[in-house]
């Protein structure tokens, strides 16, 4: 296999220019695909140094954030950088009316008044080891599926056992290359988390939902924590004995900051990308699935949208559920316009045109694969439509349906001591859930989402009970929501309250008649029944034909340079400091100043409020020892690194292997790089870390946490100088 590798990569590495800075590479596997490449770019570190399982190195500084996010270790004490809304759930739990951390920013003043954040995990990557041979032994060409994937199951829970034995490790397999290769991650798992710093929203969310996607950008997207460990540096529940964890190497912060052209990395964990789809599945997503979804979340928005400007109570309550519906909906616009006009599906079809034109007699088995998934894709629209509008429909926008299923539960236990806990489990649940709850925007949610489900689709793609439904109330579906808030149980608290004081058996019975519950119900019945099964049955063929397709692109195109697709494991992507064009006559800079925050500026404004004390520090150009060489401080910046969602709180790492910035999003014109990498359009955006220390430093007064980092020029060499370990103890 090494052999392998050494050989593909020396014919990639003359290949590699054509589209170099794309991919998201495996860490260990840099010395052979990637290294020189880099170095050719600009980086001074050896793979080595960025990744080495004997010896510390850059990926022991990388930390998992609670399995979405990415972080990273900035100081020998366990402080932890990543994003404000990756931070965001926590910093609200600990908010209230008298302590608004989300509005006014949280500083604690010692290691004392730092939060613990029950459920919030910190995972440190041990190892990335290659074991396709050993998750495959015994699979066999003519096993089905489900066979093969029962073999793949057995010895998957064998090769994690044998791989943690006697530590406190924990051990993930994965696939990649859509199930080509296997590797055994190796992780250890911190527990107690604690909150240390966040900015206030007006910064770290500056520009909020109109400002998400977008450059130019002005937000300071950080937040800090610390991981504790027990008196043994190792992982330990949440205890007041803990000590900060002294971690194998944590990342230099460089206030030199940065120069179009310089060498970047992002070392993270990207969630999911899909580069190898076939032109059949990128023609749904593009005319089918993103306008559908697109659609769907604008109604939803809008009705939101409408009673957030008005009213302030509204405001705040949706604010978080606004966001992330908003996330998506603007990111599939702005995929949908890359796809377009980069010409993808074309390209797709070009590629399999040549792919098919390449294959040698031996290699007819890729060929018919590719065919296959015509017929499949073409199958598959029909219930994937079903599908994603149910999500869309009854999960994602309104409230009342998801809330209904989780009354589900009840139906599921049979004695009353057991059905007693789920009420319990229930009522502890109301107060939490009404909080940010608005009927009056749910009924038009759902009156609203639901006449588009059923004008949409074809009958056999919905419950029939909605077509009930519309006989009942003439189409009105508006009309039949007015009915459904006004008899069900489900939509206010005082109602849910009065349900859930009634003996189990009544429950039940009140439920059966519940309109928010029957909808949820027939929804869920016909889902499970006529869309589900299908549904499955062609994502495994699916599946099983894009493992054939990936293995033939990679013997057909041995010259290429093949990625493995994100899968929530840690990467590398470098590329460059750049700006863009994304139209014509239109050229974007790299990065943003302050100058930039306060033109955007609207007093008292929700998203472009600023506070009082940063205008002061912009008017009196306070800025320390951070401002840019032009005396102006910095904010953000992009580059071509290839990232996606997961690499939020991802260090931006220079060549010399110090922080530079904090990724957390992507321009608008290239989040299609999920489907369609181009190197012209696809830009990450990154906080300038010199803003993060300004803002820690001159806006917070935290300055003791500044000295904990190791701050750096671009005269130094970092590797070495944040090691926290004994001497390297070499491998033999
Ligand atoms: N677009 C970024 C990402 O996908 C940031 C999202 C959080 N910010 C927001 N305004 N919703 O995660
Ligand atoms: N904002 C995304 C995240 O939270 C990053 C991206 O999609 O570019 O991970």
């Amino acid at each position: 296999m090494r052999k392998l590798i050494t050989l593909i990569a020396m014919v990639l590495i003359s290949f590699s220019t054509v589209r170099a800075q794309e991919g998201m590479w495996i860490p260990s596997l840099l010395e052979q695909l990637n290294e020189e490449e880099m170095q050719g770019m600009g980086m001074e570190l050896s793979a080595q140094d960025v990744y080495n399982i004997n010896n510390s190195s850059l990926k022991d500084a990388i930390v998992h954030f609670n399995g979405g996010c990415t972080s990273e270790l900035i100081s020998p004490n366990g402080l932890l950088l990543t994003n404000h809304h990756c931070g965001y759930s926590s910093i609200q739990s600990h908010s209230s009316v008298e302590n608004d951390y989300l509005k006014d920013g949280f500083w604690a003043k010692s290691r004392k008044e730092e939060l613990a954040n029950p459920n919030l995990s910190a995972t440190l990557i041990k190892s990335i080891d290659e074991v396709t041979d050993k998750v495959l032994a015994g699979v066999t060409e003519e096993m089905t599926e489900e066979e093969r994937n029962n073999v793949i199951k057995d010895n998957v829970r064998v090769i994690k056992e044998a791989a943690i034995e006697g530590t406190h490790y924990e051990a993930i397999v994965k696939p990649y290359y859509h199930g080509n290769q296997y590797y055994l991650i190796i992780t250890e798992v911190f527990k107690d988390v604690r909150l240390v710093g966040a900015p206030p929203s007006s910064i770290g969310k500056f520009g909020s939902d109109t400002d998400n996607w977008v450059w130019p950008r002005h937000t300071g997207d950080f937040s800090i924590f610390r991981i504790y460990a027990g008196k043994d540096n190792k992982p330990a529940e949440y205890s007041e004995e803990n000590v900060p964890y002294t971690p194998k190497h944590y990342l230099p912060v460089s206030t030199s900051g940065i120069k179009e052209g310089d060498f970047t990395m992002v070392y993270g964990f990207p969630g999911r990308t899909d580069e190898y789809l076939p032109s059949y599945a990128v023609d749904y997503i593009m005319n089918v699935q993103n306008p559908a979804k697109i659609k769907l979340r604008e109604t939803a928005l809008n009705i939101m949208d409408k009673k957030m400007r008005v009213d302030d109570a509204t405001r705040i309550k949706y604010a978080s559920t606004y966001a992330s519906i908003a996330n998506g909906w603007k990111k599939w616009i702005g995929e949908n316009i890359g796809l377009k006009q980069t010409n993808a599906i074309k390209r797709k079809k070009e590629l399999e045109k040549t792919f098919l034109a390449k294959l040698t007699d031996d290699q007819k088995e890729y060929g018919e694969a590719l065919l296959k998934f015509e017929d499949l894709y073409k199958q598959r629209a029909y219930y994937a439509q079903a599908r994603d509008y149910l999500i869309e429909v009854a999960f994602v926008s309104p409230d009342v349906i998801s809330y209904a299923a989780n009354f589900n539960g009840l139906f599921r236990v049979t004695s009353e001591e057991d059905q007693n806990v789920v009420i319990e489990k229930l009522k502890s649940g109301i107060k939490g859930h009404y909080k940010n709850y608005d009927a009056e925007i749910d009924q038009k949610v759902v009156g609203e989402l639901l006449s588009h489900y059923y004008n949409d689709l074809k009958p056999g793609q919905y419950t029939p009970y909605l077509q009930e439904v519309y006989e009942t109330f003439d189409g009105d579906f508006n009309r039949y929501a007015e009915v459904m808030f006004e008899d069900s149980y489900l939509v206010s608290q005082e109602r849910t309250e009065e349900l859930l004081s009634m003996k189990p058996k009544k429950i039940l019975k009140k439920l059966k008649k519940d309109p928010a519950y029957m909808l949820y119900k027939a929804m869920l019945d016909h889902y499970r029944g006529e869309i589900a099964p299908k549904y499955s049955e062609l994502e495994d063929k699916i599946a099983l034909n894009q493992r054939v397709y990936m293995k033939g692109l990679m013997e057909v195109f041995p010259e290429k340079r093949f990625y493995p697709d994100a899968n929530s494991t840690l990467r590398i992507a470098y590329g460059q400091v750049k700006g863009y064009e994304p139209l014509d006559a239109v050229r974007y800079g790299y990065q943003t100043y302050l100058d930039g925050v306060m033109a955007k500026y609207v007093p008292s404004d929700y998203e472009f409020d600023l506070p009082k004390k940063l205008i002061e520090l912009y008017e009196s150009k306070d800025y320390g020892p951070y401002a840019d060489e032009n005396g102006k401080m910095p904010v953000c910046f992009i580059g071509s690194n290839h990232t996606t969602g997961g690499n939020s709180g991802s260090p931006a790492i220079n060549g010399k292997g110090q922080l530079i910035g904090l990724n957390f999003d992507r321009g608008w014109e290239g989040t299609m790089s999920d489907i369609n990498y181009d190197i012209s359009r696809c830009r990450n955006i990154m906080v300038d870390i010199r803003y993060v220390l300004f803002i820690v430093d001159k806006f917070a007064g935290a300055g003791y946490l500044i000295d904990e980092m190791t701050l750096v020029t671009n005269d130094t060499k970092a590797v070495e100088e944040t090691a926290t370990d004994e001497k390297p103890v070499m491998a033999e």
